[in-house]
């Protein structure tokens, strides 16, 4: 069965769009069928990997032109991209009813295509990621460990909340973890600890850590793994993709 994840945090910058491509890459890597969508009119993740001006996207699936139409990038890996013109379907979308379920409504037909389907979410927690929210089995929650990290997390918490009740009831936060982590940071270390506190076993024991390699590689158009197997960034994100495998075969635990 599919498992659909949100990748979500309202705070920008915090490694979501880099965590959906390599966990994606590396699940897929595994042998894994992935489908990742982007749902953010940033189209930071279509960019990422080198898809520009796709002839189907996202906001033409919204709008109800054609159904979601997945591009192959990798073998067993596709991808919804988006475009900027997506920033124009919120507004548009105030009078449609039932406008927080078209996501949902849109992958119902491939989702059992693919082992893991992942939702790259804006930095918001607007009607996409409602949208994202509605659509999910889980949400992962990317985040620094930065002083205020935790500040904001809770408006999210209570989206959810909110979202499993009247709309999703399987919704769980599926995982946080910390990325652009750097130990020798006192105050890296300091936040994380009081994560951990908070969220206990939800936290995976993977730090995603600071490595410019994971900056360099949306501007070659690839993934972690392609662009330098043997760097910081693919050993983390390999270790993380091995920590959700395991996690998935002896079944999350609900927060
Ligand atoms: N572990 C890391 N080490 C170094 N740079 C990183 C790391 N993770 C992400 N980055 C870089 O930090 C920036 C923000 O990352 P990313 O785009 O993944 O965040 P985001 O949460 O998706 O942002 P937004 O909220 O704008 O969608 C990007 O330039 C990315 O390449
Ligand atoms: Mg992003």
């Amino acid at each position: 069965m599919a498992k659909v994840i949100a990748v979500s945090n309202h705070k920008g910058g915090v490694g979501k769009t880099t965590s959906a491509i390599n966990l994606g890459v590396g699940l897929n890597m595994k042998g894994k069928k992935v489908l990742l969508i982007d749902l953010d009119s940033q189209a930071n993740l279509s960019q990422s990997l080198n898809i520009e001006e796709p002839e189907f996207h996202i906001y033409g699936s919204i709008k109800g032109i054609y159904p979601v139409q997945p591009l192959e990038v990798i073998k067993d890996l596709h991808v919804v991209p988006s475009v900027s013109e997506l920033s124009a379907a919120e507004p548009e979308l105030t009078a449609e009813a039932g406008r927080e379920f078209i996501l949902s409504e849109l992958i119902e037909p491939v989702v059992e295509d693919y082992d893991f389907v992942f939702i790259d979410c804006p930095p918001s927690l607007g009607l996409f990621t409602i949208n994202a929210f509605t659509a999910a089995d889980e949400i992962y929650i990317p985040m620094q460990a930065q002083y205020l990290a935790l500040q904001g997390i809770g408006k999210l918490l209570v989206l959810k909340d909110v979202i499993k009740k009247r709309m999703n009831k399987k919704l769980e936060i599926g995982g946080i973890f910390i990325t652009q982590f750097d130990r020798r940071k006192v105050l890296n270390r300091y936040v994380l600890e009081t994560i951990e506190s908070h969220f206990g076993d939800k936290v995976f024991k993977t730090r995603i850590r600071s490595n410019v390699a994971l900056a360099e590689a949306p501007n070659a158009g690839l993934d972690i793994f392609r662009y330098q197997e043997n760097s910081i960034g693919a050993f983390d994100y390999m270790q993380l993709t091995n920590e959700i495998l395991k996690r998935n075969k002896s079944g999350p635990k609900s927060l």
